[in-house]
């Protein structure tokens, strides 16, 4: 059960994570690619993240030394390699039969950490088995949905924490699925053989009979939305750090910094929930300026559009103390498995470190706001 995933080979001429993006695209499946690639209506959110990471300029420093630089960062009382996570996605053996054990497999061998889905199609125990003991490995987090039955979702932690996932991420932003007009376009449906394999068995959703125009959203699904409530509910069944991902309003950032969450994820889903949701790193800056003006310290993760070392840097300059990066490891992925994500994550981190340097920065911890506006200097 706990094997290595196979070694593939990688396609030729794979030289940053667009190469990567295109090779997948060849590879995969027109049902596939609607899910993974695919964000929500009109996609403005979806290129609002790259835009915005490419409208932020670096204004390098010179001469300043840079020997025995490295790109650790500390987060929840760890040091990490990197400050690379996957982010949690749903479904990996859509991509590639290896699914959630190579990007685990892949992540922990490159350094990154992964965050394994509530909606992941290999059983969270196999996963973590596999890659607890690794040598050097990143953090190993539980995305968790909130489920309608909070006696399962009880269990769901209960599993997560005996099987040694180091945090809980809980997922804010998806009260209801966003209106994909390209999963509908192209009727997206899951592959036989393929689910979300660790909500086995729970009881569906009791069906209330909609009356004569209710909602079946808001008379129906949103009664199981989770709510601040939840948070705390969620903080008092277990003993892991609980994060809160998909934050986007500096007011909710507050909030939760309130409650004592460990940690937030700047995100907008990847452009997959609400479009025309502000670009993340736009919302960074608005988030990390709050918590501070509030006199809260507490780490802030972004993911959306990450795609070049660069941005991993800017990232870091508006005050990242880490950043999860989502499809191009799935393109990564399909492209040759563990050995295909594990080269996206080493493509990134190269870029990274050749960004650092050629900024003035020998850490992490040198990428400050003068390294994209010089008036902050
Ligand atoms: C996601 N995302 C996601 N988020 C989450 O909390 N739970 C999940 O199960 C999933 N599933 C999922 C599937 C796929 C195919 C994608 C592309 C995304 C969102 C994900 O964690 C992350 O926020 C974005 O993917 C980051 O944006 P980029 O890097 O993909 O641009
Ligand atoms: C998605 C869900 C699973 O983005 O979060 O597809």
């Amino acid at each position: 059960m706990n094997t290595a995933p196979s070694l593939q080979a990688l396609p030729d001429n794979l030289i940053n994570l667009a190469d990567h993006e295109a090779c997948a695209r060849s590879r995969l499946d027109s049902n596939a690619w609607a899910y993974f690639y695919g964000g929500a209506a009109d996609e403005f959110s979806l290129a609002a993240n790259r835009q915005a990471w490419d409208a932020l300029t670096l204004w390098p420093r010179v001469l300043r030394t840079l020997a025995g630089g490295h790109t650790r960062v500390h987060l929840l009382g760890r040091e990490l390699a990197c400050p690379l996570l996957v982010a949690p996605m749903a479904f990996q053996r859509m991509a590639h039969a290896d699914g959630e054990l190579a990007m685990a497999y892949a992540s922990a061998a490159l350094g990154a950490g992964m965050v394994f889905s509530t909606q992941a199609s290999m059983p969270l125990e196999q996963v973590a088995q596999a890659v607890l003991g690794m040598q050097g490995r990143g953090p190993l987090w539980f995305q968790l949905y909130l489920q309608h039955d909070r006696g399962f979702t009880r269990q769901l932690v209960a599993r997560a924490e005996a099987a040694g996932y180091e945090a809980l991420v809980l997922t804010v932003d998806a009260p209801a699925h966003g209106a994909r007009d390209r999963e509908r376009r192209a009727r997206f449906r899951l592959p036989e053989g393929i689910g979300a394999i660790n909500l086995q068995g729970m009881a569906p959703p009791p069906s209330v009979p909609l009356e004569h125009g209710q909602s079946a959203l808001f008379d129906g699904l949103l009664h199981q939305a989770p709510t601040w409530e939840d948070v705390q509910w969620l903080q008092s069944q277990t003993r892991l750090p609980v994060l809160l991902k998909g934050i986007l309003h500096p007011a909710d950032a507050v909030q939760a910094a309130r409650l004592g969450v460990a940690g937030l994820i700047v995100s907008n889903h990847g452009g997959r929930t609400l479009d025309t949701a502000p670009a993340t790193a736009i919302a960074l800056r608005h988030v990390v300026h709050a918590l501070r003006s509030a006199g809260m310290d507490v780490p802030v993760l972004v993911d959306g559009g990450i795609r070049r070392g660069t941005d991993v840097l800017k990232a870091m300059a508006l005050g990242a103390s880490a950043v999860l990066i989502g499809r191009p490891a799935i393109w990564g992925l399909a492209n040759a498995g563990a050995a295909g994500v594990a080269h996206v994550l080493r493509l990134l981190r190269d870029e990274l470190e050749i960004a650092m340097a050629l900024s003035g920065c020998a850490r992490l911890s040198d990428a400050s706001p003068a390294l994209l506006d010089p008036a902050c200097a």
